[in-house]
């Protein structure tokens, strides 16, 4: 009997495999890995013909150079920034991602510390929790109104728009800036757009981040950032851990620059034994313990987010392991097969060039 191929899960699910082995079911075997770092693929990989991955651990050169068989690595999620996709392209191997999992949960923990930080609710239970100041709402002085405030959103992608549309119900005055979104966003929405991300700092009452991590936008919001923004205003990141400074934001609760920051993702996750902002926010004597909500990077996650994650997943390893297309691949591939003709994408890029983003079809053999 011949063997099936492999789909390997490098990191992150390693329960019974039941979502994945129902949809390979009779294309691949699965295995699951819950790697911890790149180190722990060594020599577990090499013969892959797939691989999903998540986001506890990088893909860099080294362990992309030993895939030989693979046809497909999957980011299951939608940030790509541990996957060095530009390699992978180079050696002919798709990366896709699954964008469209569960940009309605990030939004809404995205809105959720925004609320509780602002209404003073988490800065209110932490405090009366440990017997810190009187049983009274002053201890949340000063609370503002939250309608008319602006609500100021960098990236207005899926996960963008789907907190603007809570923000604008609460009746914050919703401001975006985001250069690579065509004109008129802004219309269809019933938002503003703003065309420097210095004038959104300059306005923001509560700033939220919903852009990738990019060269760009590594450390886009540092102390000086924080420094633009009115004093007494908040952040919230959501995306990326690498899009903020983090050591830059004990000083800045502490000085009354920034009244709070939601934070659910952080450069190093876990973070590192002596990270100054995880530091501030264990100890009771800093101001950043009662201001600043920290989360694991959780914003993903509801039982059916996590399930379409893996799901879909799966179903691009399937159809990339079938010669089918894969609609969601994120780098451009030289010298890959890209057969454009296989579900009559025919102006896609010929074979051996570079493809054109999003309409790759992995290679069948
Ligand atoms: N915390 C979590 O659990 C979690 C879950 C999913 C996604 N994320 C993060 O959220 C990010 C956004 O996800 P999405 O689905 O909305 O992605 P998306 O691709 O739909 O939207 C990203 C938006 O950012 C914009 N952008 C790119 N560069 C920019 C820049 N320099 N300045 C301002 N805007 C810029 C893009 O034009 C785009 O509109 C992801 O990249 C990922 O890192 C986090």
């Amino acid at each position: 009997m011949t063997r099936l191929p492999k789909v390997v899960i490098t990191d992150f699910v390693a329960d019974d495999l039941a979502p994945e082995r129902r949809i390979l079911d009779g294309v691949a075997e699965v295995d699951a890995i819950n790697a911890r770092s790149e180190e722990d693929l060594s020599g577990r990989i090499d013969e892959a013909a797939a691989l999903m991955v998540y986001h506890n651990i990088r893909l860099t050169e080294k362990t992309i150079a030993r895939l030989r068989r693979c046809k497909l690595i999957v980011r299951c999620g939608v940030g790509y920034d541990n996957v060095d996709c530009a390699v992978a392209g180079r050696r002919g191997i798709p990366v896709a991602n699954v964008p469209d999992y569960g940009s309605e949960e990030v939004a809404d923990t995205a809105i959720g510390m925004a609320l509780s930080l602002t209404r003073g609710i988490a800065l209110l239970n932490s405090r009366l929790r440990r017997g810190e100041g009187p049983w009274f709402y002053t201890q949340a002085v000063p609370c503002r109104r939250l309608r008319g405030q602006v609500f100021g959103i960098v990236g207005l992608g899926r996960i963008g728009t789907a907190t603007a549309i809570r923000a604008k119900a609460l009746g914050l005055d919703v401001a975006f800036y985001d250069p690579y979104k065509p004109d008129g966003y802004d219309k269809a929405m019933g938002i503003r757009r703003v065309d420097d991300l210095g004038d959104l700092l300059s306005q923001a009452f509560i700033l939220s981040l919903h852009c990738p991590l990019t060269d760009e936008t590594r450390g886009i919001i540092d102390g000086e950032a924080l420094g633009r923004m009115p004093r007494g205003s908040y952040l919230i990141n959501t995306a990326r851990g690498g899009l903020v400074d983090s050591a830059s934001i004990p000083a800045a609760i502490a000085s009354g620059q920034l009244a709070g920051a939601g934070i659910d993702v952080l450069p190093h996750e876990p973070p590192q034994a002596f990270d100054p902002l995880i530091a501030a926010w264990r100890d009771p004597e800093h101001p950043a313990h009662d201001r600043v909500l920290i989360n694991p990077h959780a914003a993903f996650y509801s039982e059916e987010a996590l399930l379409e994650m893996r799901t879909k997943g799966a179903e691009a390893c399937r159809r990339a392991l079938l010669g089918k297309g894969v609609n969601t691949v994120v780098n451009s591939v030289v010298n890959g097969e890209c057969n454009g003709e296989q579900n009559g994408e025919r102006d896609a890029a010929p074979k051996g060039s570079h493809c054109r983003k999003g309409v790759l079809h992995a290679p069948t053999d």
